[in-house]
């Protein structure tokens, strides 16, 4: 029975600050059987997450989480733990493609070095790839997921539940055609294996709960922006239908397909 049949559903949403995640926020505090809604966000929340706060003020809590920290990850679920003992669903929807870190921004920058030796970009051969680069892939798209999966075990443990990590298909190794963005593919590769292991884990530690990896196909939003020139516009999906796709998946899994890789359509992706 789906995690949906509950007249209470409490769900996460972690990275609910924009893009997926955001949409995620909004599609659950739009259905009437979600009786509470808990979305982080890394630093000050966006006016779109604040908006919905004004909107749902008894429904939805705010939590500030930086996924590369497993203290802010303790943190925030021991806040949860003072509200309730009980998720039905946590949606993790972190992730990074590229990223201008603190360094790279102008006024932090020294006049010697450029933008893009600071900045992270995904990268086009193997001459590009640096070490700490690929550290940062690793540790925001692959550990946070799993450092969350850690922590959040007692309270997916009590009831049917799901703990649904947004992948990407081009962290599928067997689809691997064209090759490039090492880190980006690498990271979700590992944060598939990283998913499938703790899926097995909980099968004997918390049955009811169903872990999942989802691509959501190219999705309108910061992360793909610099890379939609190519992308004809029928496969670029706007974050609501993205997220009414994702939940139709997630609304019909069935206790057999924990530890599964979804594409956005409800097929099974190769690992
Ligand atoms: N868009 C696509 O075409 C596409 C395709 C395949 C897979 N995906 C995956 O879908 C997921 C959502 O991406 P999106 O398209 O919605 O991208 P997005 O709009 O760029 O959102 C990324 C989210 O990740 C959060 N985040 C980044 N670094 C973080 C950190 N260190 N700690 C906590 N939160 C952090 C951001 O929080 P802040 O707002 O606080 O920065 C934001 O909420 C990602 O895993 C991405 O890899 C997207």
């Amino acid at each position: 029975m789906s995690v949906f049949a509950s007249s209470t559903l409490q769900a996460f949403i972690v990275g609910g600050n924009r893009g997926i995640g955001l949409e995620f926020v909004r599609q659950l505090l739009a259905n009437p059987q979600v009786s509470h809604v808990y979305a982080s966000h890394r630093q000050v929340p966006s006016p779109d997450l604040l908006q919905l706060t004004v909107a749902h003020p008894d429904r939805l809590t705010l939590l500030s989480l930086d996924i590369t920290d497993e203290t802010q990850i303790q943190q925030a679920i021991s806040h949860i733990q003072t509200q309730t003992d009980r998720l039905q669903l946590v949606i993790n929807c972190v992730g990074i493609l590229h990223e201008t870190r603190p360094e790279a921004r102008p006024e932090a920058r020294p006049e010697t070095s450029s933008r893009s030796e600071s900045s992270l970009q995904p990268e086009k051969s193997l001459q590009q790839i640096q070490s700490d680069r690929l550290l940062r892939y690793f540790q925001v798209n692959s550990i946070g997921a799993v450092l969350l999966a850690k922590h959040l075990l007692p309270l997916l443990k009590l009831d049917r539940s799901v703990y649904a990590c947004i992948s990407a298909k081009i962290g599928s190794i067997g689809d691997n055609q064209i090759g490039g963005w090492y880190g980006y593919r690498a990271s979700k590769a590992a944060l598939n294996m990283f998913i499938r292991t703790a899926a097995i884990e909980y099968s004997r530690k918390a049955p009811k709960a169903i872990l999942v990896l989802l691509h959501p196909g190219t999705t309108d939003t910061q992360l793909s922006r610099p890379f939609q020139r190519n992308v004809p516009p029928e496969k670029l999906f706007s974050p609501q239908r993205t997220v009414s796709q994702l939940l139709s998946i997630l609304e019909n899994l069935q206790p057999e397909d924990s530890g599964s890789f979804f594409s956005w359509d409800g097929s099974r992706l190769p690992w």
